[in-house]
């Protein structure tokens, strides 16, 4: 029997994009190793900001194709503060591969590991483990994903259109309560809160309907509400009482940083983006290229984006040992903390990105 393989288009990016890949996918060989029964191909595509520095183009067009044809998509981080396009916007490819591919669901675990900065004094802070679901292909970067939608009037006034479609929400609603089912079966909460402004905006008011409809098919997992301001306030409240927060994609991408700063920092921000016929998988950090090839990154987010791959393709595939490689990364990292074995730069420890990466690989060979 010939071994099941999967084909990953890997965008390093820019920054410390290109730092952090290199620790996942050193990572992902060594689980690939260790499990067996599968293999990953990697196929590094040139894409990003210095890229179009270079060249012009943000990807060439053969690439943007190849990658949709890909099983799962890798990226580092897109994006430099002084690569500009002609409207001065920063390099948006990302955007663009969210809205092309349908990557509706932005999942971004946040979950507080032991032995690493605790921002909250409460003793509860321990037991934060929540999901930022983050509408990722519409809403307020609907105008932002691609050029010349938004209303440029001149200096005076311009205009940008947050759009909220019933197919997209009814998906990502949908997409919601499965994960809340998944996580419950796990010991989770088994609650979704949807996070909006309905009290506001139409479009929002739209997103909680539907939520709402949706909610019906699911009487097994309970539901709340918080509008987005009341969310703010109780992630430093009482961070550990959400489960999964479901939200359009500005409120997703703001509360993504802050929820990443309740358990330590972005460098542990792992995000998968998923559509119903693709996945991009990449750390929800940017790409800091004050400090990019310096040895601080912290490539953990990086790294358990990796894990949260395996586990897509797992799903996709129903190849088992994926799943279980993914548990393999997931449970060295979780050791790694437990024991203090992983003390990144970031968190004030002594661990650059390489001593990050090695200590997770030790640990994936001791499991
Ligand atoms: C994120 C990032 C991106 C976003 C940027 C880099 C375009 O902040 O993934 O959260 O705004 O979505
Ligand atoms: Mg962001």
């Amino acid at each position: 029997m010939t071994t099941p393989t999967f084909n990953i288009s890997v965008l390093k990016g820019d920054g410390i994009g290109i730092d952090v890949t290199a620790s996942a996918i050193a990572v992902l060989q060594a689980a690939t190793k260790r499990v067996g029964g599968f293999e990953l191909v990697y196929d590094y595509l040139k894409a990003g900001a210095a890229y179009y520095e270079e060249t012009g183009v943000d990807i060439d067009p053969k690439s943007e194709r190849s990658m949709a044809l890909a099983d799962a998509i890798f990226i580092g981080a897109i994006g430099l503060p002084h690569v500009r396009y002609p409207d001065n916007t920063e390099i948006s490819l990302h955007l663009r591969i969210r809205e092309n591919l349908q990557l509706y669901a932005g999942v971004r675990p946040v979950k507080a590991y032991p032995n690493t900065p605790q921002r909250l004094i409460h003793t509860d802070a321990r037991k934060i483990d929540l999901v930022v679901l983050r509408e990722s292909s519409e809403g307020l970067f609907y105008t932002a994903a691609v050029h010349n939608r938004n209303e440029v009037y001149n200096d005076n006034e311009v205009r940008e259109t947050l759009r909220i479609t019933r197919p997209t929400t009814e998906k990502l609603h949908d997409f919601a309560f499965r994960l809340a089912t998944k996580r419950k079966q796990m010991g989770g909460q088994g609650l979704v809160t949807c996070v909006d402004k309905a009290n506001v905006f139409r479009s929002i008011a739209l997103f909680r309907k539907i939520f709402d409809e949706r909610a019906q098919n699911n009487p097994k997992i309970k539901t709340s509400y918080r509008y987005i301001d009341a969310l703010a306030l109780d992630l430093i409240r009482c961070p550990w009482e959400f489960d999964v927060l479901v939200m359009e994609n500005i409120f997703g991408d703001i509360i993504s940083d802050l929820a990443g700063g309740l358990v330590g920092g972005m460098g542990i921000a792992s995000c998968a983006e998923i559509g119903d016929n693709h996945g991009l998988f990449q750390p929800a950090h940017g790409s800091a290229p004050d400090i990019q090839g310096q040895n601080r990154a912290n490539p953990l987010a990086a790294i358990l984006s990796g894990a949260l791959m395996l586990d897509y393709l797992e799903e996709r595939s129903q190849v088992t040992a994926l799943g279980d490689a993914a548990k393999l990364i997931e449970s060295a990292v979780d050791r790694g903390f437990d024991q203090a074995r992983i003390r990144p730069d970031e968190f004030g420890g002594d661990q650059g990105t390489i001593a990050v990466t090695n200590t997770v690989i030790e640990l994936l060979h001791e499991a």
